[in-house]
């Protein structure tokens, strides 16, 4: 299964990037994650819409053949960060190509909450009419104190964390598979 993670947070030092590469090395064995680059779109604006710039069409192409989206958001004034409702935004115009594909969401924060509250608008956004997209109930993952849970490195050091996200991982495949039958 091909995977494009989503990153919210568009900082080199970012927990919710190196949580996506974690998973992605973790998990290498079942499922294929492509990280995307979204610091370069630029502002939604519809009179560009029917002729994007060359950032736009390569990152709608690699949504478009992706089996599955992975979004990892931080929490920003509790909710999504502008720079990923950017993304979204484009995703959802013209060919929308985020209708029917399944997504999977998980977040990481230093605060306690674990992005919980951005967590919820952005389940209400992927259920929005132009994004539509099928989402992998239950299993929500709220990394909260990441800075404690977390090495320099960006390995996960809480082992009850690194269990919980490999039960959610094998949920999302297992759920997929549902999907795509
Ligand atoms: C935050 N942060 C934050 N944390 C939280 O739990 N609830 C919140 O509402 C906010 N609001 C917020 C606004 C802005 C503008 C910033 C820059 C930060 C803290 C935030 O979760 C923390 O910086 C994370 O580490 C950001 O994620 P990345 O960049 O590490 O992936």
């Amino acid at each position: 299964m091909k995977i494009v993670a989503i990153v919210g947070s568009i900082r080199k030092e970012s927990y919710n990037l190196k949580l996506a590469q974690y998973i992605q090395n973790r998990y290498q064995e079942k499922i294929e994650v492509e990280i995307a680059d979204i610091k370069d779109l630029p502002f939604y604006d519809q009179d560009m819409e029917l002729n994007p710039p060359a950032t736009v069409t390569a990152f709608k192409t690699k949504v478009k053949e992706a089996d599955a989206v992975l979004w990892l958001t931080p929490e920003y004034n509790y909710s999504i960060p502008g720079v990923l409702k950017n993304a979204i935004d484009w995703l959802s115009r013209i060919d929308k190509v985020m209708i029917g594909k399944p997504s999977w969401i998980v977040g990481a924060s230093m605060g306690l909450l674990g992005t919980v509250r951005a967590q919820q608008h952005l389940r209400d956004i992927l259920f929005s009419a132009g994004v539509s997209s099928p989402l992998l109930p239950g299993n929500e993952v709220y990394l909260g104190l990441v800075h404690e849970k977390m090495d320099e490195a960006g390995q996960l050091t809480h082992e009850p964390t690194i269990q919980f996200l490999d039960t959610v991982v094998n949920n999302f495949i297992a759920w997929y598979e549902k999907q795509a039958k």
